[in-house]
């Protein structure tokens, strides 16, 4: 079995440095295929652009940002969307959990994700809710980690290259 170091901490805020080394995550992730919202091949710039909004949500408290470093440093991170409607209190929506592939297959996936229920949790959510491309690694991860199944939505986006595909839609009940 591989065994790894990794740290996980929830920031509050991000420097020039993290955020590009979050970029580089997610260059990485989209480089390998993952469907997280981008056309393939992702620009450093466009990359860069994305994490300078989550910088700015995070500062407001609009979302919750977990990152995960080793000795290389940032290698895998993951968001909970806390700004919900008002009658939606108690649910913040799961997103954008990314593993770098140089650590895949190491249990950091798990790690993320149990940490960001923990983070919500002490948010005052009960209801998580995410959504993961049918058949792909992540919807695995969350079905062996207790997530309810709701259903599968047909050609709910595109992979990054292109081809549709379809999305499982996932939540977890906190209240328990
Ligand atoms: C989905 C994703 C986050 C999983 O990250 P990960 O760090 O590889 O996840 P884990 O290590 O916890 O689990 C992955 C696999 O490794 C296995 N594993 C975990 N620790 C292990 C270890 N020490 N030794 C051997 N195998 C191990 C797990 O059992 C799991 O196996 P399975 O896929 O056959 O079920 C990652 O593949 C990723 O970032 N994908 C691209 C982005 C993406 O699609 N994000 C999801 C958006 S919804």
């Amino acid at each position: 079995m591989i065994t790894q170091t990794f740290s996980l901490r929830r920031v509050h805020a991000l420097d020039d440095a993290q955020i590009d080394q979050l970029a580089g995550v997610t260059i990485d992730c989209v480089d390998g295929g993952a469907s997280i919202g981008f056309m393939h091949p992702l620009t450093r710039d466009r990359a860069v652009a994305f994490w300078r909004r989550v910088a700015t949500g995070v500062a407001a408290g609009e979302r919750a940002l977990l990152v995960a470093e080793d000795a290389q440093g940032v290698c895998g991170t993951v968001q909970l969307l806390l700004d919900q409607p008002e009658n939606q209190p108690h649910r913040a929506d799961l997103a954008k959990m990314q593993v770098h592939r140089r650590v895949r297959r190491q249990g950091l996936g798990a790690a993320l994700l149990r940490a960001a229920e923990n983070t919500a949790r002490e948010c005052g959510k009960t209801l998580l809710v995410l959504d993961a491309v049918t058949g792909g690694d992540a919807e695995r991860l969350y079905q062996r980690l207790g997530w309810e199944r709701v259903g599968v939505i047909p050609g709910y986006a595109l992979m990054p290259r292109g081809e549709p595909c379809a999305t499982t839609v996932f939540y977890r009940n906190l209240g328990g």
